[in-house]
């Protein structure tokens, strides 16, 4: 007997605990008056690929991944999409009758988040983003797809941001740096915080001169109430600033139609979820 349902999915991370994506697929489910069962598994390093194997041999359909296994699980799919591959990094996973295949919805679910919900045009603007680790890599290329007029990649230690845009040598218009030394005239369009600046700490040290009037300061990290990245970025003067919330919702909802061929709305979930929409986006009053 099969002990694990048809339409099975989940999250696999370490920790897992505090994972909204549960949440957020059974509210698709129910907008869309389909049933899954989505769960969290925690999964530690070690136990990943044992966990995968098993999960497929289960029946499993799909799986969401997040931190800290999205680059590891690479080498258990047996085919990853090319924005995966471009990522080096996988957040979902397809069990098809026969392979396993990775992919990437991180960058489209911030590309529809800042297009979609906040009507920014990303090309032709100056964009730059702070911090080299594994939460860049995903929105790189999705980036560079829109042409903006350049991508600056500035980490506090340079030589990961210059590791990392040696991945993207297709693209021209890209260039990374240290935060020490981006150039005080130079003011950028789109802000994007791609660090764990905020979440270890609360005080934020990058350089003022990056925003100006018109910047739109995006935060990958979320939480319940504005995050300090959010409250730097209006206290010198951003036009606003975004925290996650749209890019975790936009994700799932990529990754659910991968899976389930159909799209789920999105924009109610931030509602549903009881998060407070004045603390998602702050703008100048
Ligand atoms: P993640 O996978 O969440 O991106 P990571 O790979 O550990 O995590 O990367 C964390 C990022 O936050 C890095 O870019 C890190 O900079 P370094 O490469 O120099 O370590 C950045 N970071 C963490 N704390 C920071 C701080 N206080 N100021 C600036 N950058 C910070």
């Amino acid at each position: 007997m099969n002990i694990i349902a048809k339409e099975q999915y989940g999250v696999i991370g370490d920790p897992v605990s505090h994972s909204q994506s549960p949440a957020i697929h059974n509210l698709f489910a129910s907008q869309l008056n389909q049933t899954i069962n989505y769960k969290t598994f925690h999964v530690i390093q070690d136990e990943l690929k044992q966990f995968i194997a098993e999960y497929k041999n289960k029946g499993g359909k799909g799986l969401n991944v997040t931190l800290p296994h999205k680059t590891a699980v690479m080498e258990y799919a047996d085919e990853v999409s090319s924005r995966a591959a471009q990522a080096g990094a996988v957040n979902t996973l397809l069990f098809d009758e026969n392979k396993i295949i990775g992919d990437n919805t991180d960058g489209i679910g911030l590309i529809s988040d800042l297009e979609n919900n906040f009507h920014q045009n990303i090309e032709n603007k100056h964009i730059l983003i702070i911090g080299a680790g594994g939460a860049s890599r995903g929105i790189i290329s999705p980036l560079m797809e829109k042409k903006p007029s350049s991508l600056t990649i500035a980490n506090r230690t340079s030589l990961r941001a210059n590791q990392l845009v040696s991945r993207f040598q297709q693209y021209l218009n890209i260039d990374a740096c240290g935060i020490d030394a981006l150039d005080p005239n130079n003011s950028y369009d789109i802000i994007i915080n791609a660090t764990s600046a905020g979440i270890t700490s609360t005080s934020i040290d990058f350089p003022c001169f990056i925003i100006n009037e018109n910047s739109v300061c995006y935060d990958l990290s979320y939480h319940l109430k504005p995050t300090p990245f959010m409250k730097w970025s209006m206290d010198n003067n951003a036009y606003c600033a975004i925290q996650g919330w749209g890019m975790l919702i936009e994700q799932a909802a990529e990754s659910y139609s991968l899976w389930r061929h159909i799209k789920p709305d999105t924009s109610s979930i931030l509602k549903q979820l009881k998060i407070n929409a004045s603390s998602q986006v702050l703008r100048r009053l």
